[in-house]
């Protein structure tokens, strides 16, 4: 019933992966999407998806390891597309938060990702933090390399940037921080954003939703989101939460 399409299982915060797996299909999770951050983590989730029959995993490089994107990197990360289970590749973008970073190398380690993205057919995984102009730009300027669509992950910017987003054909996902007690704004984004271009995700181990803000986040946790959103949008949540995972299979279209 419900897709967690975007969490990071590979995370040493997240030992026991049994344990993890068999909560979130207790709680009707039906799938996970785990998100590259490197080659190293990127290969982690392929081996994740070959354990678990719900894992899932995208191939990509991290705006905040862009320094370690060198060839032998990129070379790894390429070969996983054509595995069955890879779904997208990500997560890629831009961060201008954590310092020290240098925007001309997140900029060549994302549209390298962008364009492979494309001719290997795969939607993308954005990540976008403190970076909102220089990122349109990019998306802007690559639009002919999005055919495949793609997400902005975790999304926490203003219903202009929303809108921007939206005519590039990208999808919204939202996370955690929509429950957040200081999200106001975020409220007015989620009521804007058609229900057939919302997705729902946990980031975890970080981002844990309210009530859990805090504590280690898990993907049985997107069930928290989820309802939350439905029941902004004024939807029964069981319904919803289908509606979000058909939007999920169709953008990440080698789910099964
Ligand atoms: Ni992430």
């Amino acid at each position: 019933m419900y897709i967690d399409t975007h969490c990071h299982l590979h995370d040493a915060k997240l030992p026991d992966t049994d344990a993890v797996v068999s909560a979130y299909l207790k709680d009707g999770v039906e799938a996970v999407i785990n998100m590259g951050c490197c080659a190293q983590t990127s290969v982690r989730g392929k081996e994740l998806a070959e354990k678990y029959p719900s894992v899932y995993f995208a191939t990509g490089c991290h705006p905040s390891d862009s320094a370690g994107f060198d060839q032998k990197e990129f070379d790894i990360i390429r070969s996983l597309a054509s595995h069955e289970k890879c779904v997208a590749v990500g997560e890629i973008g831009l961060d201008y938060y954590w310092k020290p970073f240098d925007k001309e190398v997140q900029y060549k380690c994302f549209i390298e990702q962008i364009d492979f993205a494309n001719s290997v057919k795969l939607p993308i995984c954005i990540h976008n933090r403190d970076a909102t102009g220089d990122m349109l730009k990019i998306l802007k300027d690559n639009k002919h390399k999005l055919c495949y669509g793609g997400v902005m992950h975790c999304f926490s910017g203003s219903v202009e940037t929303a809108a921007e987003v939206l005519k590039l054909g990208l999808h919204i996902s939202f996370a955690g921080p929509l429950t957040f007690k200081n999200a106001r704004s975020l409220l007015d984004v989620a009521k804007f954003v058609p229900e057939e271009m919302c997705l729902t995700e946990t980031d975890c181990p970080y981002l844990a939703p309210h009530p859990f803000r805090g504590t280690v986040n898990q993907p049985k946790n997107v069930t928290v989101t989820t309802a939350f959103l439905a029941n902004l949008k004024g939807r029964e949540v069981t319904d919803f939460a289908t509606s979000l995972s058909n939007n999920a299979k169709k953008l990440f279209y080698k789910m099964k």
